[in-house]
């Protein structure tokens, strides 16, 4: 049995640790939010106060935070990982960060005697909480194998990706092709209901059909055809719009350094930026169903933001008023 530090539990961290208490394994986690760490104290892994005291003795410490400026800051602070880890201690970002903060980690734990992994994982918190993320992992090779053992009860899949930085590259062209589809699942969707079919009787011809993809089986933004999705929960987040917005940027970020034009990619990345705008960065992403719908509403939603309060759609004007429609 190992020993895991983690440091972030949030949607993801939470039931990814809680299938490694499962496993047997010990887990110290931290996060600064009060209700993510009890949270996770639920499922028995042990919470502490500090990023120090979650790494003691740890065999590897897993990162799973929002963004790269959250891992720069975890892994480089005064009280950070780098600065409290024992050598020995395999480390690894779980996070989806761009490419320049998965070679910081990379380069500053290498010049710091430490062995680093970007493993970035896919799968959304069904598969985190059904233990079948695909796991990504770039690094070098003895610490990708390493690391794939300690991945295993976590993982559906781990496939080396390659050397530094490869497994953050896959996962970015990954989540752009899935918002690409979402975009797809929220207007065959709307245009299914629009003909009068029924949802669940056409979820199920495509899901057996050349439209399917991960986005229209997990997220399909329609109440009461599949249980994952957050139309049926008034779109509470299980990937909120502002990490899908950032993982979008960080694929045209990509494309303009390399040339390759993305345009459906940008037609997504306006989509989540009008949510945010309208106050809607804490909502599940697949709330753009709302975009593509006759009324402006969207199938299950109620028309409040995170809070329960009405979000104003004045901030890009061109959003229809929301409104609760049931499919
Ligand atoms: N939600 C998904 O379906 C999904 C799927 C694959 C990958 N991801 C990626 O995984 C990462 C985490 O996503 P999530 O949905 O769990 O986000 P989340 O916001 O639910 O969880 C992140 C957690 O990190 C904590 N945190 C932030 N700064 C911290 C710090 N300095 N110290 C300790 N804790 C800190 C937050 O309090 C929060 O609980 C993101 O990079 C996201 O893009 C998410």
């Amino acid at each position: 049995m190992a020993t895991y530090g983690w440091i972030g539990l949030g949607n993801m961290g939470g039931p990814m640790t809680a299938n490694l208490v499962q496993a047997g394994h010990t887990v110290r986690g931290f996060d600064l939010d009060a209700g993510a760490a009890s949270a996770a104290a639920a499922h028995g892994v042990q919470t502490v106060g500090t990023i120090a005291e979650a790494v003691a003795g740890a065999d590897v410490v897993f990162t799973m935070l929002p963004k790269g400026e959250h891992v720069r800051a975890v892994f480089g602070g005064e009280d950070g990982i780098w600065a409290t880890a024992e050598k020995t201690t395999l480390l690894a970002d779980s996070s989806t960060v761009d490419i320049e903060t998965s070679q910081h980690c990379h380069d500053e734990s290498a010049a710091r005697g430490f062995r680093f992994v970007d493993a970035p994982v896919s799968g959304g918190i069904s598969g985190a909480a059904a233990g079948t993320l695909a796991f990504m992992v770039g690094g070098e090779e003895s610490a990708v194998a390493d690391a794939s053992a300690l991945i295993e009860p976590m993982a559906g899949k781990v496939i080396a990706a390659g050397g530094p930085t490869a497994g953050i590259a896959a996962k970015i062209c990954n989540n752009m092709m899935l918002f690409i589809d979402l975009m797809a699942a929220s207007e065959g969707s709307q245009l299914a209901e629009q003909l009068g079919l029924d949802p669940k009787v056409f979820w199920e011809i495509v899901s057996v059909s050349s439209g399917h993809s991960w986005a229209q089986q997990t997220w399909y933004p329609v109440p009461g055809v599949v249980d994952s999705a957050a139309a049926n929960r008034n779109y509470d987040a299980t990937f909120r719009t502002d990490l899908a917005h950032k993982d979008i940027s960080l694929a045209l970020d990509a494309g303009e350094k390399t040339g390759v034009r993305l345009e459906a990619a940008q037609l997504a990345h306006r989509r989540f930026e009008q949510l945010i705008g309208e106050g809607y960065a804490d909502k599940d992403c697949t709330l753009i169903v709302k975009y593509t719908s006759p009324d402006g509403g969207a199938p299950g939603w109620d028309g409040t933001g995170t809070a329960g309060t009405e979000s104003s759609s004045e901030t890009t004007g061109d959003a229809a008023p929301a409104e609760t429609r049931k499919a």
